[in-house]
């Protein structure tokens, strides 16, 4: 459930008419609605309810400061993936016990600078990593708490460049070497043991392969506690998926999640936590843009947006759907047409949908992506010299804008010409 519905015929954003956003920050822009984005942290705070948890954002799915600090208010932790979200959670207000660094590639600036910032955890997740984050520890005379990323091999059923959890990605380490890693890790002054971590892929629509992956984490926290560690927490990642399509069977409700989690690794006593990203914020956004041209191609209808794979892309990366509505919905019975809707940028690929059906338009109309909210704004680029996409956040009846669009000359400005040029 979001907070974008139709009033009067026309799309808001809670009380906000879309119209009006656009008309005061231009278009493309993304929108956010803060009760949306509150009401999903929520659910997943609950699902573990009675549990001793903490809901750790994986704030890789939308970073901005106003969204992350509408979420620490909310008491939630953080996973954060680079030195660059570290710093980011932690301006926003998030202490570093709530923090959990997680990323097959951390380097040894990173670990320095969240180990003198305060962490609640490393997700190690090599045996290169582990020695690293001991010499780093024990240089600046403390003691890094760790869990280690198992790989359980499991097919999460999702798009392939999204999947995490089988034995040929890069992530963590294989599971029928954890006990191994383990000693290995034990022995290592500058380490504290705590805990497990899987996380098997995103935009998980079926509960079965949670269930094998935790079942195995499970048998590993056994085994481990038998050989004499001290196995007290399980961070079990994210990767719940969202409707990304109206209409379709939804996916399970974070409430199945969390039932899942506790008939696998209920009875351990372990603190849990999760790593949910794009089903707090996915359908907590959208991307609204305006209709520049209707071209009549050969046998199709190109509808021309201003905004571009630059701005949204993830249909050009993993050929993903996103339900484009228009934002005045056009009167009962309208027959529909089908249209490729596209973008001005230089490249075929720059298209979000092909023969999609929609009511007539006509220029200057505006559109909105549905559930755009995660890794949308966070993987926008510059390309073409387009400046970066804006983000507004709605509360209610106000909004503000969270980033601005940059000038031309705050775009141009970046760069530098040498003098020897
Ligand atoms: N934890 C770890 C270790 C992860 O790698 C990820 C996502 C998450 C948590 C959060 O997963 P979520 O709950 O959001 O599914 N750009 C792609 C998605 C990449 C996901 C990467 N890792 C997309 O647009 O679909």
């Amino acid at each position: 459930m979001d907070h974008f519905l139709y009033r009067n015929g026309i799309l808001h954003a809670e009380d906000v008419a879309l119209p009006d956003i656009a008309a005061q920050v231009g278009t493309p822009v993304y929108v956010y609605s803060r009760a949306t984005l509150t009401r999903h942290f929520r659910l997943f705070d609950q699902a573990l309810a009675g549990m001793d948890h903490l809901v750790c954002y994986a704030m890789k799915a939308a970073s901005n400061q106003a969204l992350l600090a509408v979420l620490a208010r909310e008491g939630a932790g953080m996973d954060v993936v680079s030195g660059g979200e570290y710093a980011r959670a932690r301006a926003a207000g998030v202490p570093g016990e709530r923090i959990v660094f997680s990323g097959v590639g951390k380097t040894e600036s990173e670990m320095r600078m969240a180990l003198m910032g305060g962490i609640r955890q490393f997700n190690v997740e090599s045996e290169p990593e582990m020695a690293l984050l001991n010499a780093v520890a024990l240089s600046l005379g403390v003691v890094a708490p760790i869990t280690i990323r198992v790989n359980p091999d499991v097919d999460a059923k999702t798009h392939a460049k999204i999947a995490t959890g089988k034995s040929e990605n890069k992530f963590g380490i294989p599971i029928a070497r954890a006990r191994q890693v383990y000693a290995e890790a034990a022995r290592l002054r500058g380490l504290d043991v705590v805990g497990i971590d899987v996380h098997i892929g995103s935009q998980l629509t079926d509960l079965a392969p949670f269930r094998m992956a935790y079942r195995k984490v499970a048998e590993l926290t056994e085994t481990l506690r038998a050989d004499g560690h001290n196995i007290r927490r399980l961070d079990l990642g994210g990767g719940l998926g969202i409707p990304y399509t109206r209409g379709n069977e939804p996916p399970p409700l974070p409430v199945d999640w969390g039932q899942v989690i506790r008939d696998e690794v209920g009875h351990l006593g372990c603190q849990i936590e999760i790593e949910p990203g794009r089903l707090i914020v996915g359908n907590a956004g959208l991307l609204l843009s305006q209709v520049i041209y209707i071209k009549e191609g050969e046998g199709r209808h190109f509808l021309i947006l201003d905004a571009a794979m630059n701005d949204l892309i993830r249909p050009a990366m993993y050929d993903a759907h996103h339900d484009i509505v228009p934002v005045v919905e056009s009167g009962l019975g309208t027959p529909e047409v089908p249209m490729d809707v596209v973008g001005p940028v230089c490249e075929s690929g720059d298209t979000f949908a092909r023969g999609r059906m929609l009511p007539p338009m006509a220029s200057g109309d505006l559109v909105a992506f549905r559930s755009a909210g995660a890794y949308g704004a966070v993987m926008a680029s510059e390309y073409n010299s387009r400046p970066l996409v804006p983000e507004v956040l709605v509360d209610g009846d106000q909004f503000a804008v969270i980033r601005a669009r940059p000038t031309f000359d705050e775009m141009i400005n970046r760069d530098t010409i040498p003098g020897w040029v």
